[in-house]
Formats: C-alpha cells, structure tokens, sequence
C-alpha cells in the first residue's frame, strides 16, 4: 500500500532524540495539511501565555482527548478548547505516523498543533506534563525549515542543533524522553509547503 511513509526510514540520532528526514513524502505532507487545516478551522489557534505571564509567540491548538494549555495557573492538559467545545478527532493521517514508528496498540491522547510565524520561536523546555514517560513524544514537521536545540535532561547540559525540515519526523523517547528542547529560529521562505509561510509543528503524547 502506498502510505507516502518511508518504509524502513533510517534516523539520525540527535543526542537520543530520533531524527527521520524526509519522512513524509510531500503529497504525504500535503494531505496531513489539509486534514490539519479542518482541525484549525473546528478549534481555531491561540495564543498561550505563560504561568509568568508572557505571551508565547507560537500559538496552539490540539486534536485528541486533550490539549496542552498554559495561563497563569499553570502548564496543563484540559479536556476541551478554551472556547469550551471538545478538540476534534485526531485525524487518521497523522495517527498512521505513530502507529508506524511508535505503536499500533496505545493511540496518543493529544496531537498538539504549534503554528509558528516567521518570529517565532519555543524556548528550551522539556515535556513533562504527561503520567507516563515510557511513551514517547513524536513530532512532525511541516512548512519551513526550523533549527531545532536538543540537550540533556539537565537545563544546563550541552546542547545540539539541526535544522527539522517539512516532513521530518523525530521522537523523543527512552532516555531523551525529558530531553530539554526548543526551536531557536525559522528559516523564513524555505518550503512552499503552506501558502501563508511559517511552520506547522505536531506532537503527539500519551497524557494519562
Ligand atoms: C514542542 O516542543 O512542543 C515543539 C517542538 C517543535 O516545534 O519542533
Ligand atoms: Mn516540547
């Protein structure tokens, strides 16, 4: 079956983190797209601030059971887009993704969708709101190129950098599971993969 996933895709390894280049080839990339695009047209982005009260410069939605969510009570998971409507279904191209590199048993519980304009950025941090570190976070790139930091799972490890481009996969699991992480710059104009420029970022995690 033709699924535009490379089979047997090789990884780069990023201090743990698993790297797929090109994993999605672009009709692939274009059909998660529009599927991405119901999504955000249901439960349209926002923009998160931090418990410290900054706003963040990525704005989010999610599609899953639950969302990620941050204002000044804290980083959390909840139930329902802050509009109080349920997120929608993740869609089944990009569960094909986890069930292909991750697991055909355990569906993730939450498909973050970050947008990033060309000045956006995500400071280092790790993912740690979720029950059960044994589950990976996979992530899928789309739309223009971003160098992306890993380090170690202490703040002031030595870090790594390597620029994810639209249809990169890479996972965070076993012991980069808590890797800290961040996104330092877009390469503005690099894909012509969304028409408005920018950058589509998934993650997928298991919440409880
Ligand atoms: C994240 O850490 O939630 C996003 C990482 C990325 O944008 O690649
Ligand atoms: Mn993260």
């Amino acid at each position: 079956m033709k699924t535009g996933l490379s089979a047997g895709a090789r990884a780069l390894n990023l201090r743990g983190v698993l790297i797929y280049p090109a994993y999605l080839d672009p009709p692939a990339q274009a059909a998660l797209l529009a599927d991405l695009r119901a999504v955000i047209a249901a439960a349209p982005l926002f923009a998160p601030v931090t418990p410290g009260a900054k706003p963040m410069s990525v704005r989010m939605t999610a599609a899953g059971r639950y969302g990620w969510f941050s204002d000044r009570a804290g980083y959390r998971y909840i139930p329902t887009h802050p509009d109080g409507q349920p997120w929608p279904a993740i869609p089944e191209t990009v569960l094909a993704v986890w069930r292909a590199l991750v697991s055909a048993e355990r569906m993730p519980d939450c498909c973050l969708v970050n947008y990033y304009g060309e000045a956006a950025r995500m400071g280092l941090h790790q993912d740690r709101d979720e029950a059960d570190f044994a589950w990976p976070v996979l992530s899928i790139s789309l739309g223009d190129a971003a160098l992306f930091r890993v380090g170690g799972t202490a703040r002031r490890d030595p870090t790594e950098s390597h620029w994810l481009g639209s249809g990169d996969v890479a996972i965070l699991g076993g012991p980069a599971r808590l890797a800290y992480h961040g996104i330092d710059r877009l390469r503005p104009g690099s894909s012509r993969l969304l028409a408005e420029g920018g950058r589509i970022n998934l993650t997928l995690r298991v919440v409880d």
